[in-house]
This record gives structure tokens, sequence and C-alpha cells, in this order.
């Protein structure tokens, strides 16, 4: 069963760093869209049939639109590409609904947020909600140079500014994070939250081996690990009956397609949570990013673009 996508409107097209433009998507006919939280993504449809995954940077409080910003990926997939070269304004796109495994934790004692290049957009999105509670917060925002850095005008405002730490690799100085320092200095019982590539997230997550993990947030923009395609396992379909093996070079995700079985999905790299699905018999072998520790052992539920099996069957439910 595939979810129920929403059509709406590219409203506006901006300029926002090198690389990296924003859209703003609306209803067509002027209505309210889904509600969402901070640090909440959205799957963009486009029509070659690929799906990617986009922070909501808006606040959260807006219903008439959302706002992504996407940074056009040189060796990515071609779905930035599409968006930067094809997509225009006036063109109706559609989407999923908003989804977030990125929670803003709005009564944290305070939220340390570190976000590096077009990661900064979720954390916008979380500034704005915090600001508006009057939570106390530190944003880290790390990037290539100050023009291929996105909303660093909305960074500058009053009220915004005192709490951001900037730096850029080509000023040199100050470019590097003091990562022991940030964790050591933060106050009693802050959340710790990472938006960026995967070296940034790696170093954080050292950086907050001792804090207890239900305080440390991150957000991938890729895999870390290579997906389970070694196959040699079967799967059963508990709504339909349907029983299928999936072969040696196949995720479980193309072997559902191979059958016809449509199932929502987006990154296809186990980062979005898309493709989550309950697990009703089975030993999943987790390769994704999205669920907890805590939520990888229980074997509740798995993502199965990229996550494979150490039983020989799996029974799920679709
Ligand atoms: Fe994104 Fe599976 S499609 S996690």
């Amino acid at each position: 069963m595939s979810e129920p996508l929403l059509k709406t409107r590219i409203h506006r097209i901006e300029y926002a760093a090198e690389d990296v433009l924003t859209f703003d998507l609306r209803p067509p006919g002027g209505d309210l869209l889904p509600p969402f939280t901070a640090g909440a993504h959205i799957d963009v449809h486009m029509p070659q049939g690929v799906a990617r995954s986009y922070s909501l940077l808006n606040h959260a409080q807006e219903r008439h639109r959302y706002l992504i910003g996407i940074k056009r990926e040189a060796a990515g997939r071609g779905g930035s590409a599409w968006m930067h070269d094809a997509a225009k304004v006036g063109a109706l796109i559609d989407i999923s609904a908003p989804r977030n495994n990125f929670t803003l934790v709005e009564d944290a004692a305070h939220s340390v947020l570190v976000a590096g290049g077009i990661g900064i957009t979720p954390m916008w999105c979380m500034v704005q909600s915090l600001a508006a509670l009057g939570r106390p917060w530190t944003l880290h925002f790390r990037a290539r140079s100050r023009s291929s850095a996105p909303l660093l005008h909305e960074l500058a405002q009053p009220g915004i500014a005192e709490h951001v730490h900037l730096g850029f690799s080509d000023e040199g100085a100050g470019r590097r994070l003091d990562w022991t320092r940030l964790v050591a200095q933060a106050p009693e019982g802050s959340h710790f939250y990472c938006c960026g590539p995967n070296a940034m997230i790696e170093a954080f997550e050292g950086a907050c081996a001792d804090v207890p993990p239900e305080r440390v947030h991150v957000e991938h923009f890729a895999a870390k690990q290579a997906a389970a395609v070694e196959g040699g396992f079967a799967v059963r379909l508990a709504r339909s009956g349907h029983e299928l093996t999936v072969e040696p070079g196949q995720s479980i995700l193309e072997s559902l397609r191979a059958c016809g079985v449509v199932v929502p999905s987006s990154c296809q790299q186990g980062v979005c949570g898309a493709c989550e699905t309950r697990v009703l018999a089975g030993r999943p072998d987790h390769r994704d990013l999205v669920l907890s520790q805590a939520e990888k052992d229980s074997g509740k539920t798995m993502m199965i673009c990229c996550s494979g099996s150490h039983s020989k069957e799996l029974v799920l439910d679709i």
C-alpha cells in the first residue's frame, strides 16, 4: 500500500547560496497543509519516478506552505539536479506528508545545534521554534565558505545572532569545532543535535559518547553502511499471504517491486524512514540510520530498502 501524496504548486524558487535553491511549495487551492514539527522532512516525488527527502526549513507553525532547501549534489543520483534544472515556478509537484525522525525536544534545559552545509535547513526550523518558545539554545554552523552557506541573513537577525557561532573552511581560523568543549561546556541536561556530512556526524557522536543517547539526535544525508543485499531468505507478506524469495543482489524493496508490490520509499539508503515496515516474525539485519539502537533491538520495524534478514524468513505487515 503506498502512502497518499499531496499535490503542491512550486510557488517560488530562490537562490539561497552557491548550488543551493529554496523551493516554496503551496497547495494549489490555497488549502492548509498537514502540520509538521521542527526537524521534519518531506519526500518530493519527481516526474521521472524518483523521490528524495528534504528537511522543512520554515517555521513549524506555518500551514500555507512548505519551504525546502536543495543543494545540487554533483555526485548525487539526479534528484537535486532535476530540481535545480527542470523544476519550474508554477508547476505542480507531488510530495509526501511530513515525517519526523529528528524531533526537537522543546522543553529541554538547553539545545545545542550543530549543522554542516545544507544541514542548516532542519536547524533553522528548530531555531525558529526554540526562539518562539523562548527556550535556551546555541547553534554551531560550519560551511565551506560564506557564499556556500544558506540562511546567513536569517541567522544574523537580532535575537538570533547572539546564539550563533559560525565557521568557514576558507577563512581558516575558527573553522574547526572544539567538540570536547562544546559538550563539556553545555549546560546540564542539554540535548545535542547534528545534521551534516557523515564525517561531522561521526565527530559529533564521538564527542557525545558519554551523553545519554536520548539526549543525542542526528540526521544523516547519506548511508554509512552498505545495504544488505546478500539475499537468500524468504519474505512472507502477512496481509496478502504472498511469499517471495529475496535473491542475492536484491534488497527486500527491490524484490517486492519485482513482484508488483508497491510500498512507500524515498531515499532508498536507510536515512529517511519512508519505507519503515512492521516486522511480525523473523530477525532483521538492520542497516539504516533512522531507528535507534533500542528500536533495532526490539525488531518491531525495519527499513526494507537497505536492511536484510538474519533469519531464514521474515514476516512483514504488508
Ligand atoms: Fe528511505 Fe528506506 S526509503 S529509509
